[in-house]
């Protein structure tokens, strides 16, 4: 092991090379977060431990009644395929404690108990298998070990519990092979970094994975910001997570939390804002207590999915970060360079748009997903299109994309209503 550096080295040395580790992961935009564990059989969110506060005896007993069907991970894996995401993010291990792989450090796992599996393994092959980047949710904080709580008062409980902590991270990024990410959680009751060692902790773990990327859950910057159940952007790299549901990682049990579950437009506005502004989409799926999928998000996934197949080129890859921009209330835009798509979610039943700001004339305006090409006009300060249909042409998700393409970089301005606020200038 190469000597730890300083946090101020350690905090250079991964903002040299996080433009090489991020490369994949700011052209893939689009991920699953799969919370599983023994509360999935409760049914009443992740958190049942400790909202109806059992005791450990009491909660321990789940681990014994936890069966998974075999290939569980994989069903997981298509459908993160086919919804068009490019990674995925387990809970190796929730605050509950228990481990879902073949741990020595922690005997409470899935292949001692219960499942008599190694889930963490049928995961990894599962994106293998399905070419997903694999990423490792990994909880600070934990109800079950002794020292999870002592860890905020007690010396030799924090050095114990820093131990452990670091020894389940090194098994995770030690026996599945390359992991992509390494996503922390809810390090509390401990407050600070140093608490965590977690200057000296990640420095070991990226020296077992030197690709890796890490989250901002450890009380350090690392790689990525993690705004969570709402999508805002951040000056840096971003990933918004988000539950199916706006209530719960883990599975509920409930037609009202099923009620709740997002549809394909509403998901895609969700995309839409980290396709405009930099960043990427977590979307959770909380697995029934046998592993299956909850039937109220297959047709969502499946519906954003095929609209991605004929979308790709707005939601991959190099997008060209912008400000929230919109030239109508029905639509707003994310830009590829020279390229403008504006996605519509209120298509104008008038046959004839105005589009306000635009102060260059793009060369052609489309439909994305045919090509089809628009009838246009252009008098200086907004686009006038013509002769368009009256139905939303998309079929899948009811979000049509219009894509005008310029022959120089776009000038937008959002029209200034008042112009004897700007000295007169009209624009
Ligand atoms: C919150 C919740 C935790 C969940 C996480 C996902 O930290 O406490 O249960 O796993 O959000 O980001």
């Amino acid at each position: 092991m190469k000597t730890l550096l300083c946090k101020d080295d350690y905090l250079a040395e991964i903002d040299r090379t996080r433009d090489r580790r991020m490369a994949w992961w700011r052209e893939a935009r689009f991920g699953m977060f799969i919370h599983f564990g023994l509360y999935s059989q409760l049914g009443r969110h992740e958190w049942a431990m400790a909202h109806e506060n059992y005791p450990i005896e009491e909660y321990e007993r789940l681990a014994d009644t936890f069966k998974p069907q075999p290939g569980a991970a994989r069903e997981w894996a298509k459908l993160a395929k086919r919804a068009g995401m490019k990674y995925m993010v387990m809970t190796t291990r929730h605050h509950e404690g228990f481990s879902l792989w073949d741990s020595k450090v922690n005997p409470y796992n899935s292949v001692n108990r219960g499942p008599q599996r190694d889930l963490v393994r049928e995961f990894v092959d599962a994106c293998r298998e399905f070419d997903l980047r694999i990423g490792f949710y990994s909880s600070l904080m934990d109800w079950h070990h002794p020292d999870g709580g002592r860890c905020a008062y007690d010396t030799e409980a924090r050095l114990r519990f820093n131990r452990y902590i670091e020894a389940l991270n090194t098994e995770l990024l030690s026996n599945y092979g390359k992991i992509d990410i390494l996503w922390y959680d809810v390090a509390w009751p401990i407050e600070h970094w140093e608490g965590w060692n977690s200057l000296e902790m990640n420095q070991r773990l990226r020296a077992l994975q030197p690709d890796i990327i890490i989250n901002n859950r450890s009380h350090l910057p690392e790689d990525f910001s993690t705004p969570e159940e709402h999508v805002t952007a951040t000056q840096r790299d971003w990933e918004a997570c988000m539950t199916f549901n706006g209530i719960s990682w883990g599975y509920v049990d409930s037609e009202q939390a099923r009620a709740y579950s997002y549809n394909a437009p509403r998901i895609l506005r969700m995309l839409h804002t980290c396709c405009q502004q930099g960043g990427n989409l977590l979307l959770n799926i909380g697995p029934r207590p046998d592993g299956s999928v909850p039937e109220e998000v297959i047709a969502p996934l499946h519906a954003v999915g095929d609209w991605i197949k004929v979308h790709e080129r707005s939601v991959y890859g190099q997008l060209t970060r912008m400000e929230r921009r919109h030239p109508t209330g029905g639509c707003d835009m994310v830009r590829a360079g020279n390229r403008i798509f504006l996605w519509y979610w209120i298509w104008p039943e008038s046959g004839s748009f105005y589009l306000g700001g635009f102060m260059n004339k793009p060369r052609t305006i489309k439909f994305a997903a045919t090509g089809a090409p628009i009838d246009f006009t252009h008098d200086g300060r907004r686009l006038h299109l013509r002769d368009m249909p009256v139905e939303p042409v998309d079929q899948t998700a009811g979000v049509t994309v219009l894509e005008l393409v310029f022959d120089e970089e776009p000038r937008f301005i959002h029209a200034n209503r008042f112009p004897q606020l700007h000295g007169g200038k009209t624009y």
